[in-house]
């Protein structure tokens, strides 16, 4: 990798779009720059307007170029919602080499391989997980390189998505100006980011608790093993407190923020904060202890709705914790109720570089961290310094084997 390469993250969430800068010196990232702009045109994690989404991220990205004085023109984009699915594959092909030893271009084509798969029409591959190799019948081979056989296999998950979902998302970004160098699975990015690796063999949940929607990743044995979307999330915290104090969403949003709290019991009565009602011009004063009377029957049902769906899932027994991120965790007590409702381990991830040391980065960092990985341990420049040229498109082709060589490490 040259040194001082630039990675563009892009994550396009309900409330916010999020554009993160990270320069990679050495192999060692920096965040140097974080553009965010608030989201319209997404509900519930789906893009439903285009204009405005496009918009919003023109918006971001703005906001990112003018923090840092440079020019984006290229982003990984992150992918999420309950258009996602993974299922298993198996590659096999012959070793081409005559002496039988297996080199790069027999990895490259056995993970060709597994990617041929009957999907529906609908359906498209948006990424590849290997999980181990097999030579000649030996299995749980990390690396097959410089092995000698005949018979080289892969087992892998495929990650798909609806063709309709990912067009949209494209669309959108490629209207804003903007390249795409990858679209990458968010559950996998955050995964890396918040989840040692202990974790992820040992089988962990990671949530990512954001404003519209509750993304459900589960990481059991080494490797991504489920996700799931649910339709829930912040928005329907705020939503409540509207109801609750009859006020308007935005002055709601504005209260949770400042005076929030997810327990009853950690709540101050003489915490207290006037709220302009609808239809009156009058003031009423509320406390704390009021709000957390609203917050906690929703946090709550959320946590109780991602215990459901693990269990739907079929990893209830064989996970050992939870590991929460997205917005919504910043919550005041939130980490105490979630340990009564899920009656489980539980965290809370925070990436940890400076300026972005927020759950609701979890996502936008561990996709630099993730394409800083595996997708390019050389690859092209995703924005311009003044006067810096990008690189040439043929360092991209190292990439695959890059990532592929680092995805071991990790995966299996
Ligand atoms: N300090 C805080 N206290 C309470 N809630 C917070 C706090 N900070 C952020 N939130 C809530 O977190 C949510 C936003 O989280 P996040 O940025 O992860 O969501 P998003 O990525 O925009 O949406 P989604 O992932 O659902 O599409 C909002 O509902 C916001 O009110
Ligand atoms: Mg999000």
């Amino acid at each position: 990798m040259s040194n001082n390469d630039l990675i563009v993250s892009l994550d396009i969430g309900t409330s916010k779009i999020r554009v993160i800068i990270g320069e990679i010196s050495n192999g060692a990232i920096n965040i140097i720059g974080v553009g965010s702009a608030d989201s319209e045109g997404i509900r519930k994690g789906a893009i439903v307007d285009i204009d405005q989404t496009v918009q919003s991220i023109r918006n971001a990205v703005d906001h990112a170029e003018r923090m840092v004085g440079i020019g984006i023109s290229e982003v990984y984009v992150g992918i999420a919602g309950n258009h996602i699915a993974l299922q298993s594959n198996h590659g096999v092909v012959a070793v081409s080499n005559e002496d039988r030893e297996i080199g790069e271009e027999d990895i490259e084509r056995v993970l060709q391989a597994s990617k041929v798969v009957a999907l529906p029409p609908e359906r498209e591959i948006i990424g590849l997980v290997p999980k181990q190799f097999l030579v000649d019948g030996l299995a749980d081979i990390q690396d097959p390189r410089g092995m000698i056989g005949v018979r080289l296999e892969v087992e892998c998950t495929i990650i798909t998505g609806t063709k309709a979902a990912v067009h949209n998302l494209m669309r959108c970004v490629e209207k804003a100006g903007l390249r795409i160098s990858g679209i990458i699975l968010m559950s996998l990015a955050s995964g890396m980011m918040a989840l040692t690796k202990d974790e992820k063999q040992m089988g962990t949940v990671l949530a990512d608790i954001g404003a519209g929607a509750t993304t459900l990743a589960v990481f059991e044995g080494g490797s991504l093993a489920a996700v799931s979307t649910l339709p829930i999330g912040g928005d329907y915290v705020t939503s409540d407190i509207c109801y609750g104090l009859k006020t308007q969403t935005e002055y709601a949003e504005k209260i949770k923020l400042k005076y929030g709290c997810a327990r009853i019991e950690d709540a101050a009565d003489d915490l207290r904060f006037k709220v302009m009602r609808v239809g009156s011009n009058m003031e009423k004063e509320f406390s704390q202890l009021d709000l957390a009377n609203i917050i906690e029957p929703r946090m709550q049902e959320i946590f109780q709705m991602i215990r459901q769906e693990v269990k739907r899932l079929g990893y209830h027994d064989k996970i050992n914790g939870y590991v929460l991120t997205g917005g919504t965790v910043s919550l005041p007590s939130v980490l105490p109720l979630a340990h009564t409702e899920l009656e489980s381990n539980v965290r809370i991830a925070v990436p940890d570089y400076i300026g972005v040391k927020d759950p609701s980065f979890s996502s936008g960092v561990g996709m630099i961290q993730y394409v800083t990985k595996y997708v390019r341990a050389r690859g092209t420049t995703a924005a311009k310094r003044p006067g810096k040229t990008k690189a040439s498109g043929n360092e991209e082709k190292t990439g695959v084997m890059a990532w592929f060589k680092n995805m071991f490490k990790e995966f299996i």
